[in-house]
C-alpha cells in the first residue's frame, strides 16, 4: 500500500493516525441508536393538581420497577458568570417544603448556589420513560438538620466527607487515604464531628414539567407553574 512507499517513520504515524480516526467515528457517528420511547400514556385527567403528589407517584413507581439509583437526579446550577454546571446528587428527602440533598458546601455547586441560589433537577426513569424536571430557588438545610442526617450515616461516608474537600484538586489517592487514616485515629466513629461545610440544601420548586415518552416521539409533557401559595397552572407542552 501506499503508505510503505513514504519514509518512515511517517508512514507508519499517518497510519496510525488514520486508525484513530476510524475509531473515533465508529463510536462518534451515533445517529443510527435509537429506540421506540411508549411503555405509558400522560393525559391530563391523570395528572394530580400537586405537582409533589405527581412526582410522588412517578418515584414510587420507579422504586417498585426496581429503578436503581431512582433518587439520583441531574443538578444544574451556574455561578455569576452564567456558564451551567450539572453533576448528579442523591435526593435524600422532599416535602411540600421542597426537595433536599447533602454535599459540601466548597463543591463547585456550592460556590455556584452562593452567588446564584436557583437550580433545576431532573430525575430520568428509563423503565418508565419518564423524565421530571424540577426548577426552583434553594436555600442551606439548618445546621442542626445537616447535622442530624450527617449522624445518620454510615461510618465510613462520614469520614469519607470529613476527609475531603470536595472539588477541590488533591495530589493523589494516597493522600486522600490518609487523611482518612488520620481522622479514623483521632476520632471514634460517633465522635467524629460534622464538616462545618459540608450540609443540605433544599429546593424550593415553582416550575415542573412531567415528559412521558410517547411512541413516535409525539411525547406527553405538562408544565405546572406555581400561581400562588399551594396553586399551580397546568399546561401541555408540545413535544
Ligand atoms: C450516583 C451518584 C450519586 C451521587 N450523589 C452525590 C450526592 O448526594 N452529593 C454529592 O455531593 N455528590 C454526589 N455525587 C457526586 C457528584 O456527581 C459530583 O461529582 C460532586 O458532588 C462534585 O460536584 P461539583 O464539583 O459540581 O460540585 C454523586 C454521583 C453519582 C454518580
Amino acid at each position: 500500500m501506499f503508505l510503505n512507499l513514504i519514509s518512515p517513520p511517517y508512514g507508519a504515524i499517518i497510519k496510525r493516525a488514520l486508525e484513530w480516526k476510524m475509531q473515533v467515528s465508529s463510536s462518534g457517528d451515533q445517529r443510527t441508536r435509537r429506540r421506540e420511547y411508549g411503555t405509558a400514556t400522560l393525559k391530563r385527567v391523570d395528572l394530580a393538581a400537586d405537582p409533589l403528589r405527581q412526582f410522588a407517584a412517578w418515584l414510587d413507581d420507579a422504586v417498585a420497577h426496581g429503578a436503581v439509583d431512582a433518587t439520583a437526579m441531574a443538578l444544574a446550577t451556574a455561578g455569576a458568570g452564567g456558564m451551567p454546571s450539572v453533576r448528579i446528587v442523591l435526593l435524600k428527602h422532599f416535602d411540600a417544603n421542597g426537595l433536599c440533598w447533602y454535599t459540601d458546601y466548597r463543591s463547585l455547586k456550592g460556590t455556584e448556589l452562593a452567588e446564584n441560589p436557583f437550580a433545576s433537577a431532573l430525575f430520568y426513569w428509563r423503565e418508565q420513560d419518564r423524565q421530571v424536571r424540577i426548577t426552583g430557588s434553594v436555600e442551606r438545610l439548618s445546621v442542626a438538620e445537616s447535622a442530624a442526617y450527617f449522624e445518620s450515616r454510615p461510618s465510613d461516608s462520614r469520614y469519607a466527607a470529613a476527609a475531603s474537600v470536595q472539588s477541590a484538586p488533591v495530589a493523589n489517592r494516597e493522600a486522600l487515604e490518609q487523611t482518612v487514616q488520620a481522622l479514623r485515629q483521632a476520632h471514634a466513629p460517633d465522635a467524629l464531628p460534622r464538616p462545618p461545610d459540608w450540609g443540605g440544601y433544599r429546593l424550593h420548586p415553582v416550575e415542573y414539567e412531567f415528559w412521558q415518552g410517547r411512541l413516535g416521539r409525539l411525547h406527553d409533557r405538562f408544565s405546572y407553574r406555581m400561581r400562588g401559595s399551594g396553586l399551580w397552572d397546568i399546561v401541555r407542552l408540545q413535544p
